[in-house]
C-alpha cells in the first residue's frame, strides 16, 4: 500500500516535471513563467480595488444590455416593471461609478467580468428553454442570482474603499448596495407573493 502510494507520488511529480518543460498553449501562462508577468501582477489591496472596480463597471454595462430582454420576456407586468425599474438605476450606477473612479483620481474603464457573463447566459438560455409559470420563476431567480453577485461585489469593494481611506468611495459604493439590496428584496416580495404558486 505504501509503497503504491510512493510509486503514485513518483509519477505525480514526473507529470508536473513534464508541464513545467513543455511549452504550454496559454501564453499568459508562457508569460507568467519567463516572470514577464512580475510587474503587470495585482499586489496590493489598491490593485485589488481598481481592478475589482473596472470589473463591477464592466457587468454594470452589460446588464444595461441584457435587462432589456429580460423585461421583454417577462410575462407578470410587475416583474416586467421591476426589469425596467433596475435598468434605470442601473445607469444611474454607471454614473455613480464614474464619480467613484474619478474620487479615486481614475478614468472609468471596465475589465470582462467572467462571473457576470455567466449570470447573463445563463438568463438568455432560460428565455430561450421556459415558458410559461416556469419561465416567470426562473427569471426571478437568475435576477436574484445577479442581484446577489453585486451585493457581494459592492460590500467588498466598500469595506476595502474604506481601509484604503477612500471615504468618498466608500459612501458612493454603500449608496450602490443599498440599490442593490433593494432591488433584491422587490423581487423577492414579487416572487413570494405574486408568482411562486404550486402546479
Ligand atoms: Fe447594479
Ligand atoms: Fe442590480
Amino acid at each position: 500500500m505504501r509503497a503504491e502510494r510512493q510509486r503514485q507520488k513518483r509519477a505525480h511529480s514526473r507529470r508536473c516535471e513534464r508541464a513545467r518543460q513543455e511549452p504550454n498553449p496559454d501564453p499568459l501562462v508562457e508569460l507568467h513563467r519567463k516572470g514577464e508577468l512580475e510587474n503587470s501582477a495585482m499586489k496590493t489591496l489598491k490593485d485589488a480595488f481598481h481592478h475589482t472596480l473596472k470589473d463591477i463597471y464592466y457587468a454594470e454595462n452589460a446588464l444595461v444590455k441584457a435587462l432589456p430582454k429580460a423585461a421583454k420576456a417577462a410575462g407578470h407586468k410587475d416583474l416586467k416593471k421591476a426589469f425596467e425599474d433596475h435598468l434605470a438605476e442601473t445607469k444611474e450606477q454607471i454614473k455613480i461609478l464614474d464619480k467613484v473612479f474619478k474620487s479615486i483620481g481614475e478614468k472609468p474603464e471596465g475589465e470582462k467580468c467572467d462571473a457576470i457573463e455567466g449570470l447573463i447566459k445563463e438568463t438568455e438560455g432560460l428565455i430561450d428553454e421556459a415558458e410559461g409559470v416556469a419561465l416567470e420563476v426562473m427569471l426571478v431567480g437568475a435576477a436574484q442570482a445577479i442581484e446577489h453577485y453585486e451585493i457581494a461585489r459592492y460590500g467588498t469593494l466598500r469595506e476595502w474603499a474604506k481601509i484604503l481611506g477612500e471615504d468618498q468611495a466608500h459612501d458612493m459604493l454603500s449608496q450602490i448596495l443599498d440599490m442593490e439590496k433593494a432591488a433584491n428584496a422587490k423581487l423577492t416580495a414579487l416572487a413570494v407573493h405574486e408568482l411562486n404558486e404550486p402546479a
